[in-house]
């Protein structure tokens, strides 16, 4: 069976993600940092879809544990056909406000890891398919969360480069997303809320995301593509939808 890598994979995004690899028949490397509890979770309902799961503990703000998590995965898995970069903070700082901590780890964490693994992905496994989660925010310039918004839009140019570079061997997309889920602790409004500064003035779901990620997997020819799923947002005038 193929293998997936999924970074993030515990909750949210990353974990419906790995959950739908896995129902569609992918072995599943599922990295997590903090929510060890929720990971085991993730990995038992992953394993009733009939497939293999392993989860590995890291810190991807650590950059040489970004560099070897593919190494690893590989000693467990022989058949790696998809990396997902999901994992990443989001933090509300301006440009202004920004701390050194927030910088230093953001840039670690949102981009120079998926660089790490992107890389050691095309020197190890040199085959299938690369997916970058982005954010709608990489089209337009708001910078209330000022190194998240840096990280993305590097990483979409990064996503770029490595599809020309790599598309013999491995594609590499993106999916941007747009109003998805509510940040963690938001009110249970928020959604609703923020709707209404979309242009289609609702929000979108997981299993529009999923459907981005078949339709990059299912394609063959695209690659370098990144597939705004944001209801338009990113079409909005900069600071209408903070
Ligand atoms: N939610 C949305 O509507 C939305 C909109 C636009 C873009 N996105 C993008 O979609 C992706 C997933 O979003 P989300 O809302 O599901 O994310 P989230 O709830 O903020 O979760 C962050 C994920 O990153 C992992 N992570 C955090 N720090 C880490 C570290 N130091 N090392 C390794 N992993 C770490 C977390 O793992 P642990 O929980 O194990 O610590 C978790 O899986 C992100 O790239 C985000 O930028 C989301």
């Amino acid at each position: 069976m193929p293998t997936a890598i999924v970074t993030g994979g515990a909750i949210r995004i990353g974990r419906a993600m790995a959950l739908h690899l896995a129902r569609k028949g992918f072995d599943i490397a599922l990295l997590y940092h903090s929510s060890a509890t929720t990971s085991e979770e993730t990995i038992q309902e992953i394993r009733l879809q009939g497939v293999q799961c392993r989860g590995y503990a890291g810190d991807l703000r650590k950059l040489d544990e970004a560099e070897s998590f593919i190494g690893k995965v590989l000693q467990d898995f022989d058949n790696v056909e998809l990396l997902v970069n999901s994992a990443a903070n989001f933090i509300q700082e301006n440009i202004e406000q920004t701390r050194l901590e927030t910088l230093v780890d953001t840039l670690n964490l949102n981009l120079m890891a998926p660089y790490l693994l992107m890389r050691e992905y095309k020197r190890k496994v040199n085959k299938g398919l690369i997916v970058n989660i982005l954010d709608e925010r990489v089209a337009r310039t708001v910078p209330t969360f000022a190194v998240y918004s840096v990280s993305k839009v590097a990483l979409k140019h990064l996503t770029e480069l490595a599809a020309v570079e790599w598309g013999e061997s491995v594609r590499v997309n993106g999916i941007a997303p747009g109003l998805i889920l509510p940040p963690q602790g938001a009110p249970p409004d928020y959604l609703e809320k923020a709707a209404k500064n979309v242009p289609t003035r609702t929000h979108g779901n997981m299993n529009d995301l999923l459907k981005a990620l078949d339709y990059l997997m299912e394609n063959q020819f695209v690659n370098g593509e990144i597939l705004f799923v944001d209801g338009g947002a990113r079409r909005t005038a900069d600071g209408e939808l903070q």
